[in-house]
C-alpha cells in the first residue's frame, strides 16, 4: 500500500459499502475524507477520526476544496442512487445523481490532477446473463435505469482513461451483504429492499414475514439464486485495486463475487439455523426484473488482485449481519433510554 501522504475522498463514505472501505482504508494506515450528503448513509455508525463532509459531489467548488484541503490523490467513488425499483420510476434521478454528477467530479478531478478513480459499480450492468458464471466480458444489457446509469458512467470513465489519462477500475459487486465484524458498521436502506436485513429483521420480529418474490424460476428449488459477497470482502478489494491504480495501472471493470450462489430459500434456511428460530415467510409473485440465477465469475478479481474472499461463506455474512443489527438496535435502544 502506498502512503505519499496523499489522501483517499471516499464520496458516499456514509453508505453501507462506502464506509466498510473508508473504515478498511484507515484501518490500513491511508488518510481518507469522506464526502456525503448523508441522503442514505448514517454517519453516526462512522469512526469520528474519519473527517466528514456533508455536501454534493456535484457542487464542483465544494469537491475543489476538498481537493485542495485535503491534498487528494485518489477518488472511490460510492456515491450515487441504488434501488432498482425506484430507477424504474425516476430515471431522472438517476442519470442525474448517478451519471450527471459523476461527470461533474470527473471534471473536477481532471482539473485538479487526480489521476486515479475506483468506481462503485454493479452486476445490474449484465441485465439478464446469457451464461453463468458470468465474466467481465459478457454481454453489458442493463434492464433498469439504475444499470443503464452505472454503465453509461463505466463508458465515461474508459473514454476518461483514453483521453486524459485516468487510472479506473470499475469494480461491480454482486450481492453486497454482511457487515463489521466488531458490529459497528451496518447494512441499513431506507426502504429496505435487500433480502438478509429483512430475513434477519423478521426473524427478530422486528418486521412482518418475508415474502419470497416467486418459487416457480428454473432453479432446484424455484427460488432465485444470488452471489452474496462479504462487504469487509468488498472492502478489500478496492483497496488491492487501489494500489494498483496508484502504482500506475488502468483495471477496467473486474466482477466482485464468489462464484457460488445461494437461493433465497437457503438464504431463509441458514437464518433460521444462524438465529435459531424459524423465519416467518410466505412466497409471493415474482418482482419484476428479478433475473433467475445471477453469479460471478471472480477469476479477474483473483487473478489480478490476488484476492480471495474469506468472511463470504453464508453462514460468516448472516452471523456478521445479525451481530451488526443487535449492536445497533443495542445502542440506539441505549441512547433513547437516556
Ligand atoms: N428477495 C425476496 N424477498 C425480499 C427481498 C428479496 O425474495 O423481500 C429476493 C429477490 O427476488 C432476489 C434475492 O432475494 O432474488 C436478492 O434480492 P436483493 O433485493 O437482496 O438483491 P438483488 O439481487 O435484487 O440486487 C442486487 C443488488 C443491486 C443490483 C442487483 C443486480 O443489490 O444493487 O443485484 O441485479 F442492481
Amino acid at each position: 500500500m502506498i502512503t505519499d501522504g496523499t489522501t483517499i475522498l471516499v464520496t458516499g463514505g456514509a453508505g453501507f459499502v462506502g464506509s466498510h472501505f473508508a473504515r478498511a482504508a484507515v484501518d490500513a494506515g491511508r488518510s481518507v475524507v469522506i464526502l456525503d450528503d448523508l441522503s442514505g448513509g448514517t454517519p453516526a455508525s462512522l469512526p469520528p477520526a474519519i473527517p466528514l463532509v456533508v455536501g454534493d459531489i456535484g457542487d464542483a467548488r465544494l469537491v475543489r476544496r476538498i481537493c485542495a484541503s485535503h491534498r487528494v490523490g485518489a477518488v472511490a467513488h460510492f456515491a450515487g442512487k441504488i434501488q432498482v425499483g425506484e430507477s424504474v420510476l425516476r430515471p431522472d434521478l438517476y442519470f442525474n445523481v448517478n451519471l450527471v454528477r459523476t461527470l461533474a467530479l470527473l471534471e473536477v478531478l481532471r482539473d485538479r490532477g487526480v489521476a486515479a478513480c475506483l468506481f462503485s459499480s454493479t452486476a445490474a450492468v449484465y441485465g439478464t446473463p446469457e451464461q453463468i458464471p458470468i465474466p467481465e466480458h459478457a454481454r453489458r444489457e442493463p434492464v433498469n435505469p439504475y444499470g443503464a446509469s452505472k454503465l453509461s458512467v463505466e463508458l465515461a470513465l474508459d473514454a476518461w482513461g483514453r483521453a486524459y489519462g485516468l487510472r479506473w477500475a470499475a469494480l461491480r459487486y454482486f450481492n453486497a451483504a454482511g457487515a463489521h465484524p466488531d458490529g459497528t458498521l451496518r447494512e441499513s436502506h431506507e426502504p429496505e429492499t435487500h433480502l438478509i436485513p429483512i430475513v434477519l429483521d423478521a426473524g427478530l420480529g422486528l418486521r412482518a414475514p418475508v415474502s419470497i418474490y416467486g418459487s416457480d424460476y428454473p432453479t432446484p428449488d424455484g427460488t432465485c439464486i444470488r452471489d452474496y459477497i462479504h462487504v469487509q470482502d468488498l472492502a478489500t478489494a478496492h483497496l488491492l485495486a487501489l494500489t494498483r491504480l496508484e502504482a500506475g495501472e488502468t483495471l477496467g471493470p473486474i466482477n466482485l463475487g464468489t462464484g457460488r450462489g445461494y437461493s433465497v430459500r437457503e438464504v431463509i434456511d441458514t437464518a433460521s439455523a444462524v438465529l435459531g428460530v424459524e423465519i416467518p415467510h410466505v412466497v409471493g409473485p415474482r418482482r419484476e426484473g428479478d433475473p433467475p440465477v445471477l453469479v460471478a465469475d471472480p477469476s479477474r478479481a483473483i487473478a489480478t488482485l490476488q484476492w480471495q474472499p474469506t468472511r463470504s461463506d453464508l453462514r460468516t455474512i448472516l452471523e456478521d449481519a445479525l451481530r451488526s443489527r443487535r449492536t445497533v438496535r443495542a445502542r440506539s435502544v441505549a441512547t433513547r433510554g437516556r
